[in-house]
């Protein structure tokens, strides 16, 4: 068992906070908020202390590892803080903002030997692992090219300064909400990227920071990856992989935070297609728990630090694109 801080306790620390209660493999010892009155309740119903100095986390020998649910620019920091401390580190996306970051955040885990996860809880999701799976055995031939698409609506209702719909926390509008996710599946995929082009558009809300992304990514062994993020249209969540024999395609029903399982649909050459239903589970939790086994050396995490390295790069580069309107070489 993994005693653990929670740092951040907005919307996604609350709910992991509820999810490893559930779980063997962790004990929820400390929260993390600058102003821990705010959240008395919370810390009373899950028998929780809450405290405001992340310093005195990284002194409390309790305490194993830190769980970062902050704003995006203070990852990278943070990360490197516990990793000196010796605490094994699960953080929340995007680890970094730029590559340069994500290397230093790496160096520092490696160099002290703690464990790093990510919050990439698509990968976790049972169809994925099938898909994923599928690709590797070269069942279906050469992975082609990615179409994949998460988008939702949840931020219209969060007030207009809030620092997700920030340019300086979220540049390139959707990228950091949800298409780092499909960006991360993508590098999944196909590995390292090479080029990419982006736009992003204000065109259906009050989001002045964008609500409609689409890029265009070029990967270095040649695959393609198109992928939709989008703010202002209800929750939508779809990766599919073509191949030179045949294609996969996984279908959410619902956001991760709520699961209500998937389709997995699969097309062989000659139009054989069959089609499964997943039940609902939640990959949010398995995610964590696969922390928990690698910090406590029970199994090697499913997310490689050469993707994690790759999925910022790409990440760095869609940025300048947005901004630019250029194509751009990944680091
Ligand atoms: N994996 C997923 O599917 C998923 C879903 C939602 C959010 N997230 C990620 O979780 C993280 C938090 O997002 P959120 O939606 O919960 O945001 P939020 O605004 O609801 O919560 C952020 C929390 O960080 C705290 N905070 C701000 N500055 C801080 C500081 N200097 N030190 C400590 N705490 C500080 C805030 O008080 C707040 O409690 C982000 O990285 C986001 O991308 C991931």
């Amino acid at each position: 068992m993994l005693n653990v801080a929670v740092v951040g306790m907005g919307w996604w620390g609350k709910t992991l906070i509820s999810l490893m209660e559930k779980s063997p493999k962790f004990k929820v010892v400390k929260g993390v908020k600058r102003n821990p009155a705010t959240e008395a309740d919370f810390a009373r119903e899950h028998k929780l202390e809450i405290i405001s100095d992340y310093r005195a986390v990284l002194k409390d020998p309790a305490i194993q590892g830190v769980v970062l649910c902050t704003p995006h620019t203070l990852h990278t920091d943070q990360i490197i803080a516990a990793a000196e401390a010796g605490k094994h580190v699960f953080c929340e996306k995007p680890l970094s903002l730029t590559r340069a970051d994500v290397v230093r955040a790496i160096s520092a885990v490696n160099a002290n030997k703690v464990a790093l996860a990510v919050g990439h809880e698509r990968r976790f999701e049972p169809p994925i692992l099938d898909l994923m799976r599928t690709i590797q055995s070269g069942e279906l031939g050469t992975p082609l090219q990615v179409e994949a698409n998460f988008s939702q609506d949840k931020f219209l209702t969060l007030p207009a300064d809030n620092w997700r719909l920030t340019a300086k926390e979220a540049p390139a509008g959707p990228l950091t909400a949800t298409g780092v996710h499909i960006l991360d599946l993508s590098v999944g995929v196909f590995g390292a990227a090479d080029t990419v082009m982006c736009s992003v558009r204000q065109l259906g809300s009050h989001l002045a920071n964008g609500d409609t992304l689409a890029a265009f990514v070029s990967f270095k062994n040649g695959g393609h990856a198109l992928l939709t993020a989008i703010l202002a249209t209800p929750f939508d969540g779809r990766f599919a992989v073509y191949c030179s024999k045949g294609w996969l395609e996984v279908r959410d029903k619902a956001h991760p935070s709520t699961p209500k399982g998937w389709t997995l649909t699969k097309v062989v050459s000659g139009d054989q297609r069959t089609t499964v239903e997943y039940p609902p589970s939640s990959s949010v939790l398995a995610n964590l728990e696969a922390f928990s086994d690698t910090a406590e050396g029970r199994a090697p995490y499913l997310v490689t630090q050469e993707e994690m390295i790759a999925n910022i790069a790409a990440l760095e580069a869609i940025i300048e694109s947005a901004r630019t309107g250029d194509k751009v070489k990944v680091n």
